[in-house]
């Protein structure tokens, strides 16, 4: 019963009924052209899944009479109608077109990665018992890259990891037994991913050493695997390397000798591998060394290393997660909200074209609600993608139930108005808006080696999503919600409407009972998981709420704050610079108000804290209740694995309420109008 665990949204579950003989028919006999480790591996699958839903093994031939036909434009040049053809040529490379015509079903894809896209999409259909019959799909990814970076360290953990160990490493070493890479690699591939880096954005000592002899020849390993199911393999690197690996004087990016030590670097990187696709870079940031040290910018850094993978077309993926972090909590000037775009856009036009900036989807750090961060889309001739975090490190950590997929959405559909009304932060990272080379999605995983990936079984639904949305951002939370549960769990009405609920709520709970009105932190300092009013409060990192007697909140407007709002386009900019325009929600973020301060919804802030406490609350208790009623109707270990964390959270919200209601009782002085216990 563990293996449904492990085999998250590929349970491929036996079908029965009517629809079974329909599907067996038309999978008699499969024509799949073409040799190349893709075709490989689709070959592969569809005997996993074939064997698993219809209980035939399918006769896998490369006759084009046969009834489905499975190929690549090229291969299937001859058999296709003129207007496939050019609709197919239209498409970018990873375009496909599933369907039906003359009783022959097709998926032919622009390219092999595409013919694997259409098959996992036809294996999905199958999943979701969708009719073959009337088929007429045409499909390419809006985002050009859709991107997973793994924060796994060589020592087998995991940075902000909350589902075991590294599936990648373990003790020192990278993993002998690639088992379970290969099948990261069908599920990444299955929801169209098309790239991951494998290391820490944080570099440490002997993971700097990945770019060398020591450890390419089995990167080159993990890389072919990946590359086979289209995925293209990415290092996190330290800037210093120079420095750490052959000992020279300096890593400056202007010198001679470290352009030329790259460049050399490069070059022995790719006679490994190939197909490799060129660096993901944390510098300057949170210690980690960068361009500053030599008093050099984030260009000179980025381009360095540009030019050196350029002769390959490499690209250097660059994280805009710059700030102080080492503040003085006194210093009332210095905000970090700001320092992304403060770094980073006076430098718009100096980046070289194969550079691409990484911004986090907010200014802070992936908290349970923080505005859009404005530094995207705001630089028009530098190629950005979007950071999001799958791993739900301020968000419950796989012990919460939190699935982000609406969060991400309202991310997408933020209309930035940089280029007027409709500039999206959906079209702008689909290169829609200014002419980026290079654009796309990144998020931080959230597997590991648990049985089950994820350590909370409901959140194998943010990595699917995460998958599904950055494919196609107009997919519904909805939609992918329900395609994950059938996929999951097996097709059941009542499971499914359940579960579905279930998902749909949590966000707005989890935000209910942690920190309010986008205020945001509040968090066990370190460990970023359960509640500490004040854990942030005098620290460095630059994560203040100041409340005091009369109020709460971070005055970030123009005139008497930070300035931060000054950062974004109007109307954005005058609609949070006043605490009479800026949406609730995100209130506190913007402006410090009384407690006594009346909300758009009519009630005080003080009031609305202490109402949304009890009521997250009492909605987790229901989230218990609700799983508790699906008992006869999942397996044990995934119906145990959940009702344990359910569990969990509900200790976890008490805490959270109960703390966060008498923090503000006692310095505020004010009663909750429904006299509710509060300590
Ligand atoms: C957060 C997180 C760190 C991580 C950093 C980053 O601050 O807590 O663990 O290294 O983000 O994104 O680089």
């Amino acid at each position: 019963m563990k293996e449904k665990m492990y085999h998250m949204w590929l349970q491929y579950n036996s079908i029965d009924g009517p629809d079974l003989q329909a599907y067996q028919k038309l999978f008699e006999e499969v024509a799949l052209m073409g040799s190349s480790s893709i075709m490989e591996v689709i070959k592969e699958e569809l005997n996993i899944a074939i064997k698993n839903m219809l209980h035939i093994s399918p006769k896998i031939t490369t006759n084009q009479k046969a009834k489905i036909v499975i190929g690549n434009i090229n291969q299937l040049n001859e058999l296709l109608e003129n207007k496939k053809k050019q609709e197919i040529e239209s498409m970018s490379n990873e375009g496909y077109l599933l369907y039906f015509f003359e009783e022959q079903l097709y998926v032919v894809g622009k390219t092999d990665q595409a013919v694997l896209y259409g098959t996992f999409h036809l294996l999905r259909l199958i999943q979701l018992r969708r009719t073959l019959n009337t088929l007429n799909i045409s499909e390419q990814p809006t985002n050009q890259l859709r991107m997973l970076n793994q924060w796994d360290n060589l020592d087998g953990s995991i940075e902000r990891g909350y589902s075991g160990n590294s599936i990648f490493y373990e003790a020192g070493k990278i993993v002998r037994d690639k088992s379970r890479l290969k099948d990261y690699a069908r599920f990444l591939a299955s929801i169209g991913i098309n790239a991951i880096s494998i290391n820490n954005v944080n570099v440490w000592e002997e993971e700097t050493f990945f770019i060398t002899e020591k450890y390419l020849p089995e990167i080159k390993e993990i890389s072919d695997i990946f590359h086979s199911y289209g995925v293209q393999l990415f290092l996190s690197i330290n800037f210093a390397s120079p420095i750490a690996i052959d000992h020279l004087e300096t890593a400056d990016p202007l010198q001679p000798e470290v352009m030329q030590w790259w460049s050399n670097k490069v070059k022995e990187i790719y006679d490994y591998i190939p197909t490799f696709g060129g660096f993901v870079v944390k510098a300057d940031s949170e210690h980690r060394p960068g361009p500053f040290t030599y008093d050099r910018d984030h260009a000179d850094g980025a381009n360095m290393l540009a030019e050196a993978l350029a002769p390959y077309d490499g690209k250097v993926i660059w994280r805009c997660f710059v700030y102080n972090c080492v503040q003085d909590w006194r210093d009332r000037n210095t905000d970090r909200a700001r320092a992304a775009y403060d770094h980073f856009k006076p430098l718009d036009g100096r980046f070289h074209p194969n550079v691409i900036l990484q911004i986090k989807n907010g200014p802070m750090d992936f908290q349970v609600r923080e505005p859009v961060s404005p530094l995207i889309g705001a630089m028009e001739k530098t190629n950005q993608m979007i950071e999001f975090q799958v791993a739900q490190e301020y968000t419950g950590q796989q012990k919460d139930l939190c699935y982000l997929i609406p969060q991400w959405k309202e991310v997408l559909e933020f209309d930035t108005h940089i280029k007027g009304v409709g500039t999206t932060i959906e079209k702008i990272v689909a290169g829609n808006i200014h002419p980026y080379r290079y654009s796309g999605i990144a998020a931080v995983s959230n597997i590991g080696n648990d049985q089950n990936w994820t350590g909370h079984t409901l959140a194998q639904a943010n990595l699917y999503g995460y998958g599904r949305l950055t494919w196609n951002p107009s997919l519904g939370s909805e939609e992918i919600a329900k395609e994950w549960i059938i996929q999951t769990f097996g097709k059941n009405a009542n499971l499914e409407s359940v579960i579905l609920e279930m998902l749909l709520e949590s966000w707005e709970i989890y935000e209910n009972y942690t920190a309010p009105l986008g205020v945001g932190w509040m968090v066990t300092p370190g460990i970023h998981y359960g509640p500490n009013i004040d854990g942030y409060e005098y620290s460095r990192w630059g994560t203040y709420h100041f409340a005091d007697r009369d109020g709460i909140g971070v005055d970030r407007t123009k005139e008497t704050g930070t300035g931060y709002t000054e950062q974004y386009a109007e109307p954005n900019k005058s609609v949070y610079n006043s605490p009479t325009t800026c949406p609730d929600d995100l209130l506190l973020f913007f402006h410090h108000v009384p407690y006594k301060y009346t909300l758009k919804n009519g009630k005080t802030v003080i009031q609305h804290i202490y109402d949304t406490h009890f009521k997250g609350l009492e909605q987790v208790k229901e989230l218990r209740k609700k799983w508790n009623s699906l008992e006869s109707e999942i397996d044990d270990a995934r119906f145990e694995n959940v009702r344990e964390r359910l569990a969990l959270q509900e200790d976890n919200a008490r805490e959270w309420c109960d703390q966060i209601n008498t923090y503000f009782y006692r310095k505020s002085g004010i009663q909750d109008q429904h006299q509710r216990t509060i300590y």
